[in-house]
């Protein structure tokens, strides 16, 4: 067992922790980053499956995420567009498919009317909630208490308009049925990127990739740290008071003036606190749970859709993978196809043999760009589900109330204990920009505080 002392220690080696830790270390600090994987990066994982370079977890960036943009600039690390030449696919509730370009999906006149005006007044709304502050939004604590399924049935009686609007956030972003979220959780999901339209653009929330991986950005953060960080370090226990911290971990032992808790908060109760964490963060800590969602990889021997003129891009509420994309590799002969199977559907298949929900998958891509489809020469499942040290993809939210209840609170440092994590993240929530900003933040808040006691003792 080792035991060291440190000015800070980090548990978690995601893109929050490792973001924190470095800023911790520029500024002098010593600190240790304890992370319970063989791996750092957390949701960030670029692999080799069957010879294919897979991004498993995170991996596009958007034009707003500047947090995220400095750090892969600072790190050296490119990207390149995500393929979008052509006709996106679109298939409706009477099962047809049409090709169409723009945002706005091919509907009949009239939905698609209703879907214009639903976005116009989500935007609205939108515009009057700060991320960083959605429980001070007008009406929050009502818009809190209605689930969005629920306020886009007050809207209209157009069934297709209500289930593509609530594929943006439910099926595509929070990764949990419309009926399980509030509108104010909604709301926050728009907010942290910009907008609602922004949301509703393919182009503008998957944008770019980065070359080699995104998950890069926390392999080259960790470099950085060198031995700072240990490795298959699961921290079981966290002795804390006001003096400072003890982290108990397995083969590692770290005294600390402070903690930062750099994990999603479903997992804050695999460790036991010593004392107990105050009763309002056990309290908001079960409001709040992981989505889910099956991100699928499909490699052909070419981008055979590109052939018959199609992006790559496919949306629809009805089909089993309810988007889909080109997600071929930068410089890749090969093409590649990235569906995903959100929260209801993904159970289902899970009920199923392996065989049979590959099966099932690849049929829902082959209605989107036909029978070639079925028959890639790689097959992938990332499933987070399973994943002890994370039980979930992408995120975690507030179930219907909790946001307005407890969201002030999330963040709050209880004594000599910080938390940082995308899932607490404003701007970027959800995002891996939301972790940089989340892991900056703390240890903003870190330094300010040491120099302030090293001022005082001056
Ligand atoms: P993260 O969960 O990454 O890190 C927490 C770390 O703590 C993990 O390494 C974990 O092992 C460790 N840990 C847990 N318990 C511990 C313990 N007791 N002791 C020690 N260590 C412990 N984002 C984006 O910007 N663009 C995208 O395209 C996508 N797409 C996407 C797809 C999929 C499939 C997933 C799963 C996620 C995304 N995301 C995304 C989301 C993005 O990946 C995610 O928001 C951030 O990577 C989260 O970073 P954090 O550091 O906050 O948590």
């Amino acid at each position: 067992m080792t035991e060291i002392t440190r000015d800070v220690v980090v548990i978690g080696a995601g893109a929050a922790g490792l973001t924190a830790a470095n800023e911790l270390k520029k500024a002098g600090l010593s600190v240790a980053v304890l992370e319970a994987r063989d791996r750092v990066g957390g949701r960030l994982w670029t692999d080799v499956i069957d010879g294919a370079m897979l991004e498993i977890g995170g991996q596009w960036v958007s034009p707003d995420q500047d947090a995220l943009k400095d750090t892969l600039a600072e790190l050296g690390l490119e990207t390149y567009d995500r393929y979008r030449e052509g006709d996106s696919v679109y298939i409706g509730q009477d099962g047809v498919l049409t090709r169409f370009t723009g945002e706005i999906f091919p509907v009949k006149p009239d939905t698609e009317k209703v879907i214009v005006e639903l976005i116009e007044k989500l935007d609205a709304m939108v515009a009057l909630v700060d991320p960083d502050r959605p429980w001070e939004s007008p009406d929050a604590e009502a818009l809190d208490s209605i689930s969005f399924e629920e306020w886009l049935k007050q809207q209209t009686d157009d069934t297709e308009a209500r289930e593509n609007i609530a594929l943006f956030i439910a099926g595509a972003m929070l990764t949990k049925p419309a009926h399980a979220f509030s509108t104010l959780q909604a709301l926050l999901m728009a907010a942290s990127a910009g907008s609602f339209s922004n949301l509703v653009d393919a182009d503008f929330i998957l944008d770019a990739r980065v070359v080699g991986g995104l998950q890069q950005v926390p392999l080259l953060l960790a470099e950085r740290l060198g031995d700072d960080v240990h490795l298959n370090a699961p921290v079981r226990t966290l002795r804390w008071n006001d003096e400072g911290v003890t982290a108990e971990a397995e083969g590692v032992t770290v005294h600390a003036r402070r903690v930062i808790i750099a994990l999603a908060p479903v997992l804050y109760n695999r460790i036991s606190f010593v004392p107990a964490l105050p009763r309002r963060q056990h309290q908001m800590h079960q409001h709040i749970s992981m989505g889910f969602v099956i991100k699928v990889h499909a490699v052909y021997d070419r981008p055979f859709w590109r052939e018959q003129g199609l992006s790559g891009t496919a949306f629809s509420p009805y089909e089993l993978s309810h988007e889909a994309y080109d997600n071929t590799n930068h410089g890749d002969e090969r093409g590649t196809l990235v569906g995903f199977v959100s929260d209801k559907n993904a159970d289902g298949v899970f009920a199923l043999s392996a065989e049979e929900r590959k099966e099932r998958i690849l049929e829902s891509l082959s209605h989107y760009y036909g029978p070639e489809a079925k028959n890639p020469v790689v097959y992938y499942e990332s499933d987070w589900g399973s994943e002890e040290w994370t039980r979930g993809a992408y995120a975690a939210s507030f179930d219907l109330g909790g946001l307005h209840r407890y969201g002030a609170d999330l963040r709050t440092p209880v004594g000599p204990i910080s938390f940082a994590c995308s899932d607490m993240a404003g701007a970027g929530y959800q995002h891996v920009d939301g972790a940089i900003r989340m892991g900056r933040l703390a240890a903003e808040r870190i330094v300010a505080e040491e120099h302030a006691l090293i001022g005082a003792q001056a």
